[in-house]
């Protein structure tokens, strides 16, 4: 499993954007990174998959520092899948099909997997209407959608995701986290990171919260989120479920549903 040490990344004509980062996924089975515009999450991201390279320090996956030639590189996006934040960065090909299919070609699957695998996953993003559309007359979220279906067709052990519901409709966002929450049922690892506070308590059992590049709090999602006010310090909003814990001094629920049957069986 990735975990990274002392990490520290500077862009060439930047001033250093993750500081002595010690990250762990071993400590959740879905994990939130959480933290303001410009705090460090897509390049914490980047240096995860090795599209950056530590400035100092390392990642490691399973307790190997990674390698940074191209055939470790390949076997590497093997196993860990990335959702960049921006769609224009990971869709290449003209046809939608052609794009999901892309990857699974490039480790050597035949066409028959290939098309099982396509169809599935662009279904479950639902972007199967639009298989055979260029992918540039497709609208952001839709480019968002076949996106993240390119990943989850490759069948990877981790998945980070980065912003995998931003521009996305409400249908579509819950769409995400149905899938979310399904493969990682299935075993799969799952990293978001997002600015939906409400989707990232909903989803994750574990939290890094990220402020000028450096990892102020972490712990499991309760005590993050109930813990102090760190919400308020870093400038994140607190999740609706929270906010009625601490000031309507309800039990703290994770799921909406849960305070609708307290509610409605007079739990108050
Ligand atoms: N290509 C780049 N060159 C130089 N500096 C960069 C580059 N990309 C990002 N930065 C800087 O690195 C820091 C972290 O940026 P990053 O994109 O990782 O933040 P983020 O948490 O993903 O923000 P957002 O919520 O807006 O997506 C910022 O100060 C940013 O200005
Ligand atoms: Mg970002």
């Amino acid at each position: 499993m990735i975990t990274t040490s002392e990490l520290t990344f500077r862009y060439d004509e930047g001033d250093v954007a993750l500081k002595n980062i010690q990250l762990d996924l071993n400590k959740g089975n879905i994990i939130g990174i959480i933290g303001v515009n410009g705090s460090g999450k897509s390049t914490l991201f980047m240096n995860m998959v090795g599209v950056l390279k530590p400035t100092s320090g390392a990642v490691l996956y399973n307790n190997e520092p990674i390698k940074y030639d191209k055939k470790s590189l390949r076997e590497l996006r093997k196993k860990v899948g990335i959702v960049f934040q921006d769609p224009d960065k990971q869709i290449f090909y003209s046809k939608v099909y052609e794009d999901v299919a892309f990857a699974l070609r490039n480790i050597g699957l035949d066409e028959d997997e290939i098309k099982r695998r396509v169809s599935a996953s662009l279904k479950s993003v639902g972007a199967i209407e639009f298989k055979d559309k260029p992918v540039h007359f497709l609208s952001h979220g839709q480019k968002k959608r076949v996106a993240i279906a390119s990943v989850l067709a490759m069948k990877n052990e981790v998945i980070l995701f980065d912003e995998p519901t931003a521009g996305l409709d409400p249908k579509s966002v819950k769409a995400i986290a149905k899938i979310i929450v399904d493969i990682s049922k299935l075993g799969t690892k799952v990293v978001i990171s997002s600015h939906d506070m409400d989707l990232i308590y909903e989803l994750c059992d574990y939290i890094y919260v990220l402020d000028k590049g450096s990892i102020i709090c972490s712990g499991k999602t309760e005590e993050v989120f109930t813990e102090g006010d760190i919400m308020n310090e870093v400038g994140l909003a607190e999740p609706w479920l929270v906010k009625v814990h601490k000031n309507m001094h309800f039990p703290l629920f994770r799921k909406e549903e849960d305070l609708y049957v307290y509610f409605n069986e007079g739990g108050r």
